[in-house]
């Protein structure tokens, strides 16, 4: 297929409500492929195996004897793994295939806090090293490697991962490895997470990394302002994603995609694509409520974000790469976009980031194209857009219409531009010029806009 008319695609897919377009698995609307759970023919409780509720006892054993003895349902339609209510502190889980975790109302699964009880893993392949501290990484809370058919699920029960102890040794500088997540699912396929609370994470709270159809559906996550680079879902080299109905409040950025670190995720090569983010409420206290990168080295593609509601943050979009990252982040769009109180609505910067080590390529230049932002309104905004793309790799085709942002008094100017290049249509405050360029692309994508069955 052809650029044209891939971007083509992805617009009929964004907007002609009437053209269905298939074949793909449903290209950029994810979301509406919702495959029906299945139910688990077994279940066990964690009670069975000798777990105790205090919220003082841990009941690592118990989860890990539980998760081996519903193996054996795996070939009979799985098995559920019920948590009833109580407070039950664990130390790091391995989940296995065909399994559904529910955790019942008033269930909250607690990490334990001290670092000697966490196991040390390898770095990621497309990272090289721990993102925060060279070398090896504290294994998660729950763990899923290379599973199929994973449900983690409740009526609204919630896994804490009593952060404060993590926060205060990555602020001290005290780390001896990068922190842990709540949950991380390596190389799995069929993944759904939904109907939980997620509290203080020590890092993210929900990595799907290498992996493809995964669906986060009405989940609420939640940690304090202060909070170090806490990270509410991060999409790190997986496809398929659909992220729908969930309201996220972090220390830093609220739904971060990624794909991999400079030389190392250039080498592993595994983009982030087909991802679907919708109806939304995201807060991002020191970071973005929706970014991509700067860590998306193995690229970024065929993104759609709609309906979605940014508040009380530094940063609404933000696209952020650098030089030696590599890569692409191209055919995103985002549209019906409301924001109250945030200092910088949307942003694209080539400067954001640091390097794995020396060994990173100076000349690997990231490129950014085709990003298409749309029918936004915000209110109470510092600045309204900051662009700052790479001399030898400008930013291309930043396509804006259909924005109306009320700047506060605090501004001096509401855009800032370098080295990028798009066009603009029914856009306030006035864009910067450099974004009123009428030979770019943003044209004919424009003129695709409403059209419902060009192919
Ligand atoms: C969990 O899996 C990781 C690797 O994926 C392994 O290193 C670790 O030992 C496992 N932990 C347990 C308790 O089985
Ligand atoms: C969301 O989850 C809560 C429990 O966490 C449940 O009560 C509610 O019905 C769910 N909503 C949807 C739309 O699934
Ligand atoms: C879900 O649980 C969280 C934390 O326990 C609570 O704050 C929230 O109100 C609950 N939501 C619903 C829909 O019950
Ligand atoms: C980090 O390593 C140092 C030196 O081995 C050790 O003294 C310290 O207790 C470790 N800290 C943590 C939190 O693991
Ligand atoms: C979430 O909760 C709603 C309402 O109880 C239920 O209809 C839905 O099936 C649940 N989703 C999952 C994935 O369990
Ligand atoms: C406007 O937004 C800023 C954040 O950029 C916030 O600090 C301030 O309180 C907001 N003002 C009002 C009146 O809400
Ligand atoms: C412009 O965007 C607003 C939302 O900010 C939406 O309600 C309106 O329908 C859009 N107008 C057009 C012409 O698409
Ligand atoms: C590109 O960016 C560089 C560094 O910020 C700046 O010196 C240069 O003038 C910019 N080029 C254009 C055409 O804006």
């Amino acid at each position: 297929m052809s650029f044209e008319v891939k971007v083509a695609l992805l617009l009929l897919l964004a907007f002609g409500n009437e053209v269905r377009v298939n074949g793909d698995g449903g290209g950029g609307r994810q979301c509406e492929i919702n495959p029906a759970l299945k139910s688990r023919p077994h279940t066990v409780s964690i009670l069975e195996f000798g777990a105790v509720g205090d919220g003082k006892t841990l009941n690592t054993i118990a989860f890990q004897n539980a998760i081996f003895y519903l193996k054996s349902f795996a070939d009979k339609g799985g098995a559920q793994l019920y948590v009833p209510p109580g407070t039950w502190l664990t130390q790091s889980i391995n989940l296995t295939s065909h399994l559904t975790l529910f955790l019942e109302k008033g269930a909250v699964i607690l990490g334990s806090q001290d670092p000697f009880h966490w196991e040390v893993v390898d770095p990621l392949p497309s990272y090289g090293r721990g993102v925060e501290v060279p070398g090896g990484r504290y294994q998660s809370l729950i763990n899923g490697y290379m599973l199929n058919d994973v449900v983690i699920t409740g009526n609204n029960g919630s896994i804490d991962g009593m952060g404060l102890a993590w926060w205060e040794l990555y602020s001290s500088h005290s780390l001896n490895y990068s922190r842990p997540h709540l949950i991380e699912l390596v190389a799995s396929d069929h993944v759904v997470v939904s109907n939980l609370t997620f509290l203080n994470t020590p890092a993210y709270s929900i990595h799907p990394v290498y992996c493809s159809n995964v669906h986060i559906h009405n989940v609420s996550i939640s940690a304090p302002p202060g909070s170090p680079y806490t990270v509410g879902i991060v999409p790190d080299s997986s496809d398929h994603v659909c992220i729908e109905d969930c309201v996220i409040e972090t220390g830093y950025d609220a739904i971060a995609l990624k794909s991999g670190w400079d030389e190392y995720g250039i080498a592993y090569g595994r983009p982030t694509e087909n991802v679907h983010i919708r109806r939304v409420h995201l807060q991002a206290s020191s970071g973005s409520t929706i970014a991509f990168g700067s860590d998306m080295s193995g690229g970024i593609s065929n993104i759609l974000v709609e309906n979605v509601h940014l508040y009380n943050s530094r940063s609404g979009i933000e696209f952020r790469t650098m030089r030696g990252r590599g890569g692409y982040m191209k055919e995103i769009i985002i549209s019906d976009i409301e924001m109250e109180n945030i200092y910088t609505a949307m942003g694209a910067t080539g400067y954001c980031g640091s390097h794995p080590d020396e060994k990173f390529d100076p000349n690997a230049l990231p490129l950014l194209d085709h990003i298409i932002l749309q029918d936004m309104i915000g209110s109470n905004i510092t600045i309204a857009g900051s662009f700052a793309g790479l001399q030898e790799s400008p930013f291309t085709n930043i396509c804006l219409s259909n924005i109306t942002l009320s700047i506060n008094s605090v501004s001096s100017i509401p855009w800032e531009c370098s080295n990028v290049s798009g066009f603009s249509e029914s856009v306030l405050p006035k864009p910067c010029p450099d974004l009123e360029t009428p030979n770019s692309d943003c044209l004919s994508l424009q003129s695709i806009k409403g059209k419902t069955s060009v192919l």
